[in-house]
């Protein structure tokens, strides 16, 4: 059976990113459960925000032809997204729009199209995140990702982790887990 490929990033470009920090222990549990996971940090990737100009003009930006190459080459998206003013970051919804973006002969959607997601979300707050999750959700499954029921938002984000990124405290790190193992063995199944 081959092996399934996950693609794992967080919606935020900050260094000392919590979401980065989270989807990190996720994808762990995906790599336990026999996945193989890409990690990449979408600040690698620097977009203009998009601009149907810049398209028109100049046509994509290597770093989103490189993304969307990236999406292409995986199953499965593990996305840990921050929640801005209750919503999802402006870095993700950027990415997402320009890796959406078909070039010549290529079909609509097709960095998106049956790929399936588990979302995480680490906040200082007290939802951790929740309701940007909505959101986060129903744009991927709008654009053709399904979305695990499954996931989570971890409040108090600020004082959740060790310095060397792992989660203080053992639910929350299996939690996590889970859910990458989660993705991985469905995955895994649709392969099969
Ligand atoms: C935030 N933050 C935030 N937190 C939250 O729980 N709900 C919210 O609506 C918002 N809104 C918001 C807007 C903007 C513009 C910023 C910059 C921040 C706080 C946010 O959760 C916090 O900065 C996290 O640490 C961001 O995630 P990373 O960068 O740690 O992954």
């Amino acid at each position: 059976m081959a092996q399934a490929r996950i693609l794992a990033f967080a919606g935020s470009l900050r260094k000392d990113s919590c979401n980065k920090r989270l989807v990190k222990v996720a994808a762990q549990g995906a790599e336990e459960a026999g996945a193989h996971v890409t990690f990449i940090d979408l600040k690698d990737y620097p977009l203009p925000v998009f601009d149907q100009d810049i398209e028109d003009a100049e046509g994509l930006p290597q770093a989103a032809k490189n993304l969307k190459a990236l999406f292409k080459s995986h199953d499965g998206l593990l996305i840990a997204s921050p929640e801005y003013n209750s919503s999802i970051s402006g870095a993700l919804k950027n990415a997402i729009d320009w890796v959406s973006r078909p070039e010549k002969d290529e079909p609509p959607l097709s960095a998106f199209t049956g790929k399936v997601a588990t979302l995480l979300a680490a906040s200082p707050g007290a939802l951790g995140g929740l309701r940007g999750l909505v959101h986060v959700r129903s744009i991927l499954g709008n654009i053709n990702v399904i979305v695990l029921p499954d996931q989570l938002a971890l409040p108090k984000a600020l004082e959740a982790f060790n310095s060397d990124g792992t989660l203080k405290d053992a639910k929350s790190t299996e939690r996590a887990k889970n859910l990458g193992r989660g993705l991985a063995t469905f995955l895994q199944k649709l392969k099969a």
